[in-house]
């Protein structure tokens, strides 16, 4: 997002991270957004509201009535005036009467009252962080609609070493600036596939492979900051949770076919980014196979291709995304896969590439439309790629 003219409110609580939010007003300020602070009455203990004000260029608001100047905040205008809403630092004190509408002071009602995006970044001790009473009244505030910036680990204030650092504010303002405000994709829901399949051999092995899901877990961040509802059908993988993307998580092809299916129907993009393994074994041993004759052999029985299985039944108006993953002829093979599945774009990465394909950040891709027009992108982070397809999804389907 471009944040230049745009409304921006502060919110600050007593939290020692908030000498930090003068950077962030400071950085904000310089990126040409308009600024305006509340604090909590505590948090003025921990930095001056004459500092904020002289920052951000505008009066600081932390009660609702200036018994010197007779003024009464008014923080349904606040709440409506902002763009969007970041609390920076937000306590665990906050946090928990954000969640449960606990309205004591002017930072509270004006949350309560706004309706824009709203960022919170916590900050923290460890032990705080890492309780469940915290975690789940930070959960509610994701269910709300609201983004959490999550904290960093390192020295914390009480010198204890650990997670609930704020993020920095060069980090805060980056995460701020990378959510779109046009929301091309409201309204849109998009499927994407992720991460490998495992096909059971027995109840101790697998067939699986290398496949992280970090490709399709950033295409699903990515269209989530567009404006889409997301549904991510992922295969095993250690990646966290994207926020306010519906997760669903699955083993084996078979699996992640049927939980495909049931949004085969009412997606209107789908994107199949995982590494689905193209055979299984015909049996599952129900018991751990024993070692025996030097060799052993597994009959293995084809997959179906959920890729094809959605371009055989798409719609109009449905735009369906397939991924290559080639060692060989590489174009030649993505162009034969782009119309036996019947789609609307192929990715392709090849695994010739340095820094493309399975496990790391970073990807190297072309990506071929089903006019043949070949889009050919540098190597770049996963997270770039994503917005990158993304974009090309927008522009074709305009
Ligand atoms: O997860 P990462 O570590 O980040 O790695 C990313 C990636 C390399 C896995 C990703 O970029 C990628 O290339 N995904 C597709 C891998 C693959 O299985 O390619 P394929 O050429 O074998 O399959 C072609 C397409 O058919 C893919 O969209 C695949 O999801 C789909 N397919 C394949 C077989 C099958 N049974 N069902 C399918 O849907």
């Amino acid at each position: 997002m471009n944040l230049s003219g745009k409304h921006v409110l502060v919110g600050i609580t007593a939290s020692i991270a908030a000498y930090k939010t003068a950077t962030l007003v400071r950085l904000l300020i310089k990126s040409g957004a308009h600024v305006k602070v509340v604090m909590t009455p505590d948090s003025l203990h921990f930095i001056g509201a004459l500092t904020l004000a002289t920052l951000s260029k505008n009066p600081v608001y932390s009660e609702y009535f200036d018994p010197k100047t007779g003024e009464w905040s008014n923080h349904v205008e606040l709440g409506k005036w902002a763009d969007l809403f970041i609390i920076a630092p937000a306590t665990s004190n906050t946090i928990a009467k954000m969640a449960n509408g606990q309205c004591d002071n002017l930072l509270i009602a004006t949350y309560l009252s706004s309706d824009c995006p709203v960022y919170i970044a916590p900050a923290m001790d460890l032990d705080m962080y890492q309780h469940p009473a915290f975690k789940n009244n930070l959960n509610k505030l994701v269910s709300f609609g609201n983004y959490i910036i999550n904290s960093t680990s390192g020295e914390l204030a009480s010198g204890l070493l650990g997670e609930g650092r704020m993020e920095e504010p060069e980090n805060i303002l980056a995460f701020l600036q990378s959510f779109s405000a046009d929301q091309p994709l409201k309204n849109k829901k998009v499927i994407i596939t992720a991460g490998p399949t495992y096909e059971a051999i027995d109840p101790v092995r697998f067939i699986g492979n290398h496949s992280s899901g970090k490709m399709g877990y950033e295409l699903a961040i990515a269209a989530e900051s567009l404006g889409a509802e997301v549904v991510l059908i992922s295969g095993p993988t250690h990646l966290e949770i994207p926020q306010r993307v519906e997760v669903i998580k699955v083993k084996s092809a078979e699996e992640m076919y049927r939980s495909v299916q049931m949004h085969q129907n009412s997606y209107d993009i789908a994107i199949c980014a995982a590494a689905v393994a193209d055979y299984r074994p015909i049996e599952v041993a129900n018991q751990k196979i024993k070692k025996s004759s030097s060799t052993h052999q597994l009959n293995l029985i084809k997959n179906i291709d959920i890729l094809k299985s959605l371009g055989d039944v798409k719609k109009t108006g449905q735009f369906l995304v397939g991924f290559a993953l080639e060692t060989q002829n590489e174009l030649e093979n993505a162009l034969i896969k782009l119309q036996k599945k019947n789609l609307d774009l192929i990715v392709l990465n090849s695994l010739n590439d340095k820094g493309a394909g399975f496990g790391g950040n970073t990807n190297k891709v072309k990506l071929i439309s089903s006019d043949n027009n070949i889009d050919e992108l540098p190597l770049q982070t996963k997270n770039e790629v994503a917005q990158d397809i993304l974009n090309k999804i927008i522009q074709l389907q305009s």
